[in-house]
């Protein structure tokens, strides 16, 4: 089929990769002309495991192109929105500028009969007034919203092979075009949930506003234990194995970031109350909240374990991404931990694998070395708030060797304590 794909971000740029790889002939569309050559060169322009294999395939074999010009979508039977949705600036709302411009730039161009495919996180209610929209435009295009639910790390995998297909559709045309795009994905045994729109928009909202609040949970669980001397992992492990629960997404630490669930919950509550369903969600105020206790409580910890002042006291920061295996530092619980302690006038040595070049650009004034040795040497104290692996892995004796003082806080409780402690480490997990 022919398929095109507006905004070539995170989402659109897998999506468009994807698409190729399952033997569309795809276009991507974004206005960002440098994005669009990167990416027309079969490069992609951030980090994600997978994704340049699959984008030199596409544009190796012509089935995968890139442009400036929306008018080269008009031949596409089927298109997908995968533009941005952030959180409004000074409000919890999100913005969908974006949405909205990627809408009127496609009505003109969008075939009588084609499909235009919803695929960004958007406020339940959107996709019916995006469907008035397109009429007042005088486009005959259909619409369906599709949810994307793919994980950084694991974009590729969760676009090719997810755990379910949601579409929201206001008629069969719309469904029987969406089973097309997707046969092989379906054939291969992929639940299919045909529903309407505010149902399409609300599972979307809704599976990130409970693994949020799974996770704020197990930190809630946290902040008990560490005045009860009790260990929150191993109660993570206990009510884990209740298969109702599920041991999955309750990692207690430093708490949740990245680019969607923050925004989310926050776009859901502020959604809520206009429609007048505020306390319906009020708890998703305490999620917020329990998860942004979670980074003071890393400065707390490296008050006391420095004896009240952090002032001109070496720290390495070990990690700057929201999560390992991901270049992205969008509302990143650790770069907010080294920016806090730096503020506090601590002399910060940052390090991550992926993400320095992203957190210099937020923060210059931050000191960033290239690698864990660099940031540790002479350092009085470690801060481990991004569980990449090489971080999990390092050896208490060698990293005690390479500090002035052997103490550590594992805002990720990535770590065996007992294996730190006996390497002559002062240990401080989360809740442990
Ligand atoms: C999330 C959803 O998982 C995905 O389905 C949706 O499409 C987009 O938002 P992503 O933002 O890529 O995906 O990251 P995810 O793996 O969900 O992690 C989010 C944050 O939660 C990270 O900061 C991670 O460190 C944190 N987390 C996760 C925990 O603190 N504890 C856990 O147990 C799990």
């Amino acid at each position: 089929m022919k398929i095109s794909v507006i905004g070539c971000g995170y989402l659109g740029a897998v999506h468009a990769a994807a698409m190729a790889k399952l033997g569309h002939d795809v276009v991507g569309v974004d206005t960002d002309p440098a994005k669009i050559a990167r990416l027309a060169a079969g490069e992609a322009p951030f980090f994600e495991p997978g994704l340049p294999d699959l984008l030199r395939e596409g544009v190796e074999s012509g089935r995968l192109r890139f442009t400036v010009d929306i008018s080269e979508a008009a031949e596409a039977e089927v298109h997908f929105v995968a533009v941005g949705t952030p959180q409004l600036p000074g409000a919890d709302g999100a913005d969908l500028t974006y949405v909205h411009g990627a809408f009127d730039a496609l009505a003109p161009v969008a075939a009588s009969g084609s499909l235009i495919v919803g695929k960004s996180t958007v406020p339940v209610g959107t996709a019916a007034e995006l469907a008035e929209r397109l009429a007042a435009a005088g486009s005959e295009a259909l619409l369906a919203w599709n949810p994307e639910f793919l994980r950084e790390g694991f974009a590729v995998a969760d676009t090719l092979t997810p755990d379910r297909l949601v579409y929201g559709v206001s008629d069969e045309r719309a469904a029987e075009l969406l089973d097309a795009v997707y046969s092989a994905i379906l054939t291969r045994g992929a639940p299919r949930i045909v529903t309407d729109f505010a149902t399409a928009e609300l599972v979307k909202t809704a599976a990130n506003a409970f693994l949020a609040t799974k996770i704020s949970f197990i930190n809630a669980m946290a902040e008990i234990a560490e005045v009860t001397g009790a260990d929150v992992t191993t109660l993570a492990d206990a009510i884990g194995h209740d298969a109702r629960i599920g041991r999955r997404f309750l990692n207690a630490g430093i708490g949740f970031g990245g680019g969607c669930l923050p925004k989310d919950i926050r776009a859901f509550t502020a959604r809520a109350e206009e429609i007048g369903r505020a306390e319906s969600v009020a708890f998703l105020r305490q999620v917020d909240a329990i998860n942004l206790r979670r980074r003071e409580r890393v400065v707390e910890l490296a008050l006391e374990l420095l004896g009240g002042s952090v002032f001109e006291r070496r720290i390495a920061v070990l990690g700057l991404t929201f999560k390992p295996n991901s270049d992205d530092v969008r509302d990143s619980p650790a770069l907010d931990v080294a920016e806090r302690l730096n503020g506090l006038g601590a002399a910060v040595v940052a390090t991550d694998p992926e993400g320095i070049e992203n957190a210099r650009a937020r923060h210059p004034q931050l000191a960033y070395a290239p690698d864990a040795s660099d940031a540790l040497r002479g350092a009085e104290l470690a801060v481990l708030v991004t569980e990449w692996g090489e971080y999990r892995s390092l050896d208490p004796v060698a990293t005690g060797g390479l500090m002035s003082t052997a103490r550590i806080i594992d805002g990720r409780n990535a770590l065996e304590p007992a294996a730190w402690r006996a390497a002559g480490f002062e240990y401080r997990g989360l809740g442990r």
